[in-house]
This record gives C-alpha cells, structure tokens and sequence, in this order.
C-alpha cells in the first residue's frame, strides 16, 4: 500500500486561560457559551507521532495509541470520539488504521491538564497527514487544525497559536470565531510580557470530576448567563489593559477569572469544590508578598487544585526566591514546574 508509514511528529504547548472557557452552548459540538484568552505554557508540551499502517475499511475510527511507550485505555474513548467528529471531513481517518505514539514532557499524574497539547498535537498531525495523502493543502493549515483540535477538547484549540490567543465570537475582536482560536496580540516586551508561569503543583491527583461534567453543569446553572456576561466584558477589560500596559488592571481580571472558575463550580448541582487547603494558603501568601515587594504576580487556577503564578520574567529570581523559601511547604513533594509563555506548536522530524 503506497501510503503506509507515511507519518507526522509534532510538538504542541499545553496553555492556560486567562479569561476562561467553563459551559458550552447547548446542542452543538463543542461551541464555547462564552470568549476565553490563553497563553501557551512554552515549556510543558505532548510530542505526538502519528503514523499510517495499514487500511481500514471497517467504517469505523481504527487506531492504536501509545502514552510514553504504554498502551492507554483510558484515552480510547475519548480519541475515538474525536475521531468520529471528523469522520466525514479526513480521509486519513476514514481509510487508515493510524498508530498515534504520544509523550508529555511533564510527568503523568502531576495534575497538570495534558488534554489541551495532546489534542493540539494530535490534530496538526491528522491535518498534515490528511495533506500528504490526499494531496490537498489547507488554505489555513493552523486554523484547520486548531478547529479539528477543539472537537478533540475544547481548550485543546487554543494551543495552535502563539501568543495571546482568543477563542470564542467577540463584537470587539475581530475575526473571533466559535469554531477556532486566533492569535490577537504579541504583547510588546515592557508590556509586563513575556510572561512566566510556575505551576506549583499542590495536588497530583486525577480529577475528581471530568471536564466535560463540569461544563454540562453550566447548564442547568442559575448564575451561568450572568458569568458569560462578565467573560465577555473581561474580554474587552484584558486586551485594553495588556495593551495599555495596566499590570494592575491585568492582575485583578486574572485572578477574578480564577475565582469565578470555581465559583461556578461551588454553585453548580451538584456543587464541588476542587481547590484544597494549600491552594488559598498559597493565594493569600501572593496576596501578601505582592502588597510587600509591589512586585506584579498574580495567580490563575485550571479546574483543579494546582497554582499557576503568573510573573514578568524580568522578576524571575526574586519570584522563584519567594517560591522556595514560602511556598514549597504547601505543595506536594514540594513539586514545581517553570515555563516560558507564547510558543508555538513546532513540526518534528
Ligand atoms: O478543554 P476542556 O473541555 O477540558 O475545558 C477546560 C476548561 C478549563 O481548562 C477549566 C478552562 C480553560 O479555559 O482552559
């Protein structure tokens, strides 16, 4: 068979929202009920090698895959709905079995979301595939994949780009969309960017409630049209205030962000609550050190325990300084993990 072992590699970023992505529109695939902004976490990344072997003619997604070197199972089905979803639009899927080998170069289990590069990379691997055997070339090859990745996870679209990244229709951002991410701005330098993210890991366990129940739960929500308001706005309040300079405007919406993230969790039925004990000690220690030194780092959380601390890197020594004289305590094994911010998914050979 003339296409087997055509292969592609790719290199893909988690990212982190800053404005976040929490409830979908109800009825359809994966459209977000509100914008988000992310930025890539350079640094924290899935290599992913996806690679023809045979035909397939079963009329079903056939593949096999691979988390560091270990068949997965607990991927599977979340792999094969994605595949499903683009069913009719892939020729590579429809026609091939696909041998996918992926790998984080976090550890597993450290309760760091993988979804988001492993879609990411899994999708631009389906993309250029899809090229190299069909012959067809995407107009927009970074926007093909960042739509594909999405029906993957939906935060998984915004890691296809580089820098600040926006997801989600918008009146005041233009070309926004519901079905792909765009890249909105490369914040100059001196603008408080680049950013560094410190992912202080304070619980390395699975979560205990996926994120496809949390969104759902949105539904049924009696506070969630109001929280889609508020993103909406911030939307708008972040790009002035990153384009303005405005750290201090920059810190209050993220860390809002953050608490509204869970916020509608605790207010969701059934309600949860997934940050921990060390997670708010470790805010109100932020808290203190920023009004101490004026140095500007804010916090953000994902759906889940762990504390990204988000800094300019110019202040990288006295914030890692601060890290590990008071705040290695509250994590796990006094476990941390140090990023970079903006980059882009890269091809591999
Ligand atoms: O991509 P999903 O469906 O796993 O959603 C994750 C959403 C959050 O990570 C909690 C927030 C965000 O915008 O990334």
């Amino acid at each position: 068979m003339e296409n087997q072992n055509l292969s592609s590699y790719y290199r893909c970023p988690s990212n982190i929202a800053l404005v976040k992505y929490w409830g979908k529109k109800n009825g359809a695939a994966q459209i977000p009920a509100n914008p988000s902004i992310s930025i890539n976490l350079s640094d924290l990344y899935a290599e992913t090698k996806v690679t023809i072997q045979h035909g397939n003619v079963s009329g079903l997604p056939a593949f096999s895959f691979l988390l560091d070197g270990q068949s997965k199972n607990s991927f599977h089905s979340k792999i094969e709905t994605f595949f499903k979803r683009i069913w009719q639009e892939f020729e590579v899927v429809r026609n091939f079995h696909l041998h996918i080998e992926s790998r984080n170069n976090f550890p597993h289990g450290t309760g760091i979301a993988s979804s988001a590069a492993g879609f990411g990379a899994l999708a631009l691997c389906i993309c250029d595939l899809e090229q190299q055997v069909t012959g067809k070339v995407f107009p927009n090859f970074e926007q093909e994949a960042s739509k594909i990745a999405r029906l993957g996870s939906g935060s998984a679209c915004r890691s296809i780009l580089p820098n600040l990244v926006e997801w989600g229709e918008h009146s005041e951002v233009s070309n926004s969309s519901n079905l792909h991410a765009i890249e909105i701005l490369k914040p100059e330098k001196g603008n408080g960017f680049p950013l560094m993210d410190i992912v202080l890991i304070v619980d390395a366990g699975e979560k205990k409630v996926s994120s496809s129940e949390g969104h759902s739960l949105l539904d049924a929500n009696p506070y969630s049209e109001v929280r889609y308001e508020v993103a909406v706005k911030n939307i708008t309040n972040l790009i002035h205030a990153i384009r303005r300079d405005n750290m201090r405007s920059i810190i209050s919406i993220v860390e809002s962000e953050a608490l509204q993230l869970h916020a509608m969790m605790m207010v969701s039925s059934p309600y949860y609550m997934l940050f921990r004990p060390n997670t708010v000690a470790i805010i109100e220690k932020v808290w203190e050190f920023r009004e101490k030194s004026s140095l500007p780092v804010m916090f953000t959380l994902d759906a889940g325990a762990n504390v990204h601390l988000l800094f300019p890197e110019l202040y990288r020594t006295q914030i890692v300084n601060f890290i590990e004289t008071e705040l290695l305590p509250f994590c796990q094994n006094g476990l941390y993990f140090c990023s970079a911010t903006g980059a882009a998914p890269v091809k591999l050979n």
